[in-house]
């Protein structure tokens, strides 16, 4: 007995040394890159869309924005009315999360962009609908995947309708990645940035089901070989296949989530598979270190942890702006380049960080069971009424004098509003930190550029060890959330934004005086004023198929 729990133990260890490790080999220095090809094999570029030949395809129907509810409605603390969950619905909700966006084409060339953004928009991302009988779409048991492309369900397995076990108004989705698609471009950093377009994703999806008054809960319980399993990437090998990331409950009912157990899905895990997955390239580069983080980070059983509680039920931050949450949603784009001029007020500049908090915001931190590990640490610029200078926002307050004892001790930690409680903003710092944080996200002059930047600053360490080395990828997920939040929160002030997964790791530590692995910067990000590139044609996101309305 204690010899099996000392072999656990070690192997746990061992487990935690390589995702750190991993994490260390894989910082941008300001002398070197992590190691990937420096260049862009375009003879192996994977096809960006996974399908299974042979499954059987349904089509969603594309539906476009509505007025309402408006963006601000999503936040104001009240649930619009759930919908009741059909063909138009699901199809409204994967329209608003995981879909096309719009294409963009130069002359001779043309390329999709999506609803969800993703690093160097490769998407290494897979969506899957698990869900009891639809009304309009089938009336068994499925597991489907969903096709960007098409727009469409590929049913990958059926199962009789009574062997569902639960009430008609909740269904499932569950997300893995194809660590390949980024590896291709990034090398050994990509593994990164699959578990950032990850946490984008589920955000992504947990405020499409707001929208529609479904509620999301990301299920915690689930191994990732449960995931496999049910979803049927267990039976995928080789570079190409997809790792399973979580599994999410949506619930269109007004009551709690149904408590949802792997052996809940004994039945339709054992249907045999529909389709092969395709070849998305012919040829490939192996990153080793890739598929040993990944096996170090995949994640057992544990018990289930309820949703996270949101203190603060109603904040609109006094705005009722008319803009349509759906426009905004499908709008979302990352600017490519940022004006240097463009300002925005303090009142929406802290209105954003409100909604990045995760009592505040409702949406989609309610689908998130863990407690706040992510910071940010902010260079304004251009926000008036604002000193320029090193801001930090403690996403949780009853962090702040820990951070204070982790970051440089030359900072004055000025509080910016009166119930620092509520917005834990503080000024370390004055000054103009523009050429600062160009330089520390890899020269890029759009950190610079913008009206602010953030880096997103993880409790780091500390949780891994405590939860288990798959506790590396929930940290990421939890940017790519606040990500997604910043993107959406852009577009409705008028602004826009982009990740920024290129930065110098250590660089940014040090402007922040952190020496150690307490804390680490996972993500950088910027907002503000875009430029737009006048020679880039955009085209409707559908426009390639001929089937139109529902
Ligand atoms: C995790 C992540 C990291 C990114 N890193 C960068 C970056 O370092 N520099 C940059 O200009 N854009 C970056 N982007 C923006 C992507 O290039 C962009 O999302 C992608 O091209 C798709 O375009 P869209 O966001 O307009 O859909 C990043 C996006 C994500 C999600």
């Amino acid at each position: 007995m204690t010899n099996k729990l000392t072999n656990s133990t070690d192997s746990r260890d061992r487990a935690t040394q390589t995702v750190f490790a991993y994490h260390e080999r894989t910082k941008h220095h300001l002398k070197r890159f992590a190691a990937s090809l420096g260049y862009l094999d375009w003879d192996r570029q994977p096809i960006p869309f996974r399908r299974f030949e042979g499954a059987p395809q349904l089509p969603l129907a594309e539906i476009p924005p509505t007025a309402s509810p408006t963006y601000d409605d999503l936040f104001s603390g009240q649930l619009p009315s759930p919908q009741p969950i059909t063909r138009q619905t699901i199809s409204q909700f994967f329209y608003d999360s995981l879909a096309l966006s719009a294409w963009k084409a130069v002359p001779g060339s043309r390329w999709s962009l999506r609803v969800n953004p993703s690093s160097g928009n490769l998407h290494p991302t897979e969506g899957y609908l698990i869900s009891g009988p639809i009304d309009g779409l089938f009336d068994d048991a499925c597991v489907c995947h969903y096709a960007p492309f098409e727009h469409a369900l590929e049913v990958r397995r059926r199962a009789a309708r009574d062997t569902w076990p639960f009430p008609n108004d909740c269904f499932f989705v569950a997300l893995t990645s194809i660590h390949w698609r980024e590896s291709w471009k990034y090398g050994e950093r990509a593994y990164r940035y699959c578990q950032h377009d990850a946490g984008h994703a589920i955000a992504a999806i947990a405020i499409a089901a707001r929208v529609l008054g479904w509620r999301c809960h990301v299920l915690e319980s689930w191994s990732d070989d449960d995931i496999a399993r049910l979803t049927g990437t267990d039976q995928q090998s080789g570079i190409e296949a997809e790792h399973p990331d979580c599994l999410i409950a949506v619930s269109a009912a007004l009551g709690a989530i149904p408590h949802v157990r792997p052996e809940n899905f004994d039945t339709i895990s054992h249907v045999p598979l529909a389709g092969i997955p395709n070849r998305l390239s012919h040829d490939h580069h192996e990153w080793p270190v890739i598929e040993d983080v990944a096996a170090a980070a995949n994640k057992p059983r544990i018990a289930e942890i309820a949703p996270m509680e949101t203190s603060v039920t109603n904040y609109t931050g006094g705005l009722a702006r008319s803009v349509s949450a759906r426009q905004i949603i499908r709008q979302r784009r990352s600017a490519v380049a940022m004006d240097g001029h463009t300002e925005i007020g303090r009142e929406e500049f802290l209105r954003i960080l409100r909604r990045v908090m995760p009592q505040q915001s409702i949406v989609p931190f309610d689908s998130w069971p863990w407690k706040p590990s992510v910071h940010l640490a902010l260079f304004v610029h251009r926000v008036r009424d604002m000193k320029r200078g090193l801001y930090l926002l403690a996403r949780d307050a009853t962090r702040v004098d820990w951070l204070k004892l982790e970051l440089s001790n030359t900072f004055s930690w000025t509080p910016i509003v009166d119930d620092v409680d509520v917005l834990p903003l503080f000024l370390l710092r004055e000054g103009d930190f523009g050429r600062t944080s160009n330089l520390v996200s890899c020269h890029q002059e759009i950190a610079q550029d913008g009206a602010f930047a953030a880096a997103m600053l993880a409790e780091f360490e500390a949780p891994i060890r405590d939860c288990g080395p798959w506790f590396y990828r929930r940290i990421f997920w939890e940017t790519g959330m606040i990500g997604q939040v910043l993107y959406l929160e852009a577009e409705a002030a008028g602004v826009r934004s982009t990740g920024i997964g290129c930065f110098f790791d250590d660089a940014m530590h040090e402007v922040l005086g952190i020496s150690n692995r307490s804390l680490q910067s996972l993500y950088h990000f910027t907002v503000g004023g875009p430029l737009e590139d006048a020679r880039l044609q955009t085209l409707p996101a559908y426009s390639h198929l001929s089937r139109k309305g529902p």
